[in-house]
C-alpha cells in the first residue's frame, strides 16, 4: 500500500502510529483505517482541486459562509488566492458539519480534528475493525425498513434545524453498524436559509432514501417528508421533536372551499337563468 504525502506528514507529527489500510480511493478522497494510541480510526484524504470538477460544485458553493468580504470577492473572481480560498473551504467544510452536528445530536462520525488535508474521524465499524456495510448492501424486513426510515428522516430533521442539508445523501453515504444507522460524507453540505437549491437537495436527499427502503417496505414511496419539513422549516416551526405525517396536502386535492361554493353558485344560477329563458320562450 502506497502511503500518501499527507498521512506521512502526520505519522512524523505523531498524529498517527500506523496506516493499517486503504478502505477506499474515490475521485474526491481517500478513505483509511490508522491507529492512533490504542484507538483505530478513519482518515479522510482529501484530493487537491485540480483532480475533482469544481464547475460541478458552484451550485453548492452558493450561500457558503466565508470569513471576509475579501475572501468572498475573491472567491467569486476565481483569482489564484480565490481558487486557495475555494480549496480551503471545501476541505475544511466537513470537519466543520461533523462538529456542528454531534453538537445537534445527529448520529455521524466522531471528528478528532483536520490535519494538513486530512479529517480524522471515528471508524463506523462492522465490529471486526472493517468498515461498516453501506445502507444499500443491508437486506431489511419491512418493519426494520420503515423504524430505519423514521430514523433517518429525523436524522435529516435534526440537521435541518441545524441549518444543513447533506446534498448528497443516499444508500451510498449511510453506513450500518450494531448501534444502527450512521451519515457520512459532507464536503457538498449546504447552508438550508442561503440557498436557492435547498428545497431541491432536500428533495433529492430524502427521495433517495425512500427510494432505498421503500424496496423492503413499498408504502414508504407514498411519503412526501421532503415538502412537509421544509414548510415547517420556513415558517421556523420545526424543531427536532416535530412529529410529521408524511402526508403534505396539495393544492389539487384540496380545492379551495370558496370557489367550490362559488362554482356551484354559478351553476345553479345559470341553471335558473335557462329554465328562465324556456318559459319565456313557452310563454311567448
Ligand atoms: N467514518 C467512517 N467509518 C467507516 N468507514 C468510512 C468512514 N468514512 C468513510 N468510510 C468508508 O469510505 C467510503 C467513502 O467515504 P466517503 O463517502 O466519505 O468519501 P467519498 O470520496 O465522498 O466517496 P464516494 O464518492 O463513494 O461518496 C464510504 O463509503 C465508507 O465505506
Ligand atoms: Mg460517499
Amino acid at each position: 500500500m502506497r502511503i500518501p504525502l499527507e498521512l506521512q506528514t502526520l505519522l512524523e507529527d505523531g498524529i498517527i502510529d500506523q496506516v493499517l489500510r486503504q478502505l477506499k480511493s474515490g475521485k474526491e478522497a481517500s478513505v483509511y483505517v490508522v491507529r492512533c494510541g490504542a484507538e483505530v480510526r478513519c482518515a479522510k484524504v482529501y484530493k487537491d482541486m485540480a483532480q475533482r470538477s469544481f464547475q460541478q460544485r458552484a451550485q453548492y458553493q452558493e450561500g457558503r459562509k466565508v470569513r471576509g468580504s475579501r475572501q468572498a470577492r475573491a472567491m467569486a473572481r476565481s483569482t489564484r488566492y480565490g481558487r486557495k480560498e475555494q480549496e480551503a473551504a471545501w476541505k475544511n467544510t466537513e470537519v466543520d458539519v461533523l462538529y456542528r452536528l454531534v453538537a445537534a445530536g445527529v448520529r455521524v462520525p466522531q471528528p478528532f480534528g483536520f490535519f494538513s488535508g486530512v479529517l480524522l474521524m471515528e471508524l463506523i465499524s462492522d465490529g471486526q475493525g472493517n468498515s461498516a456495510p453501506r445502507l444499500g448492501e443491508v437486506a431489511l424486513s419491512p418493519q426494520q425498513a420503515i423504524d430505519v426510515h423514521l430514523f433517518l428522516i429525523g436524522q435529516v430533521v435534526r440537521m435541518l434545524c441545524s441549518g444543513l442539508i447533506h446534498g448528497d445523501l443516499s444508500e451510498f453515504n449511510v453506513l450500518v453498524d450494531a448501534q444502527g444507522p450512521v451519515i457520512i460524507d459532507f464536503p457538498q453540505a449546504v447552508n438550508a436559509a442561503g440557498n436557492n437549491n435547498a428545497l431541491a437537495m432536500l428533495e433529492r436527499d430524502v427521495g433517495n432514501i425512500t427510494e432505498t427502503l421503500g424496496h423492503f417496505a413499498p408504502e414508504l414511496l407514498a411519503t412526501r417528508y421532503a415538502a412537509e419539513m421544509w414548510e415547517l422549516f420556513g415558517k421556523g416551526e420545526l424543531t427536532p421533536e416535530t412529529r410529521l405525517s408524511g402526508i403534505v396536502v396539495e393544492d389539487e386535492i384540496a380545492p379551495d372551499v370558496g370557489e367550490v361554493v362559488h362554482a356551484i353558485d354559478d351553476a345553479r344560477e345559470e341553471a335558473v337563468r335557462r329554465q328562465l329563458g324556456r318559459e319565456a320562450a313557452q310563454a311567448g
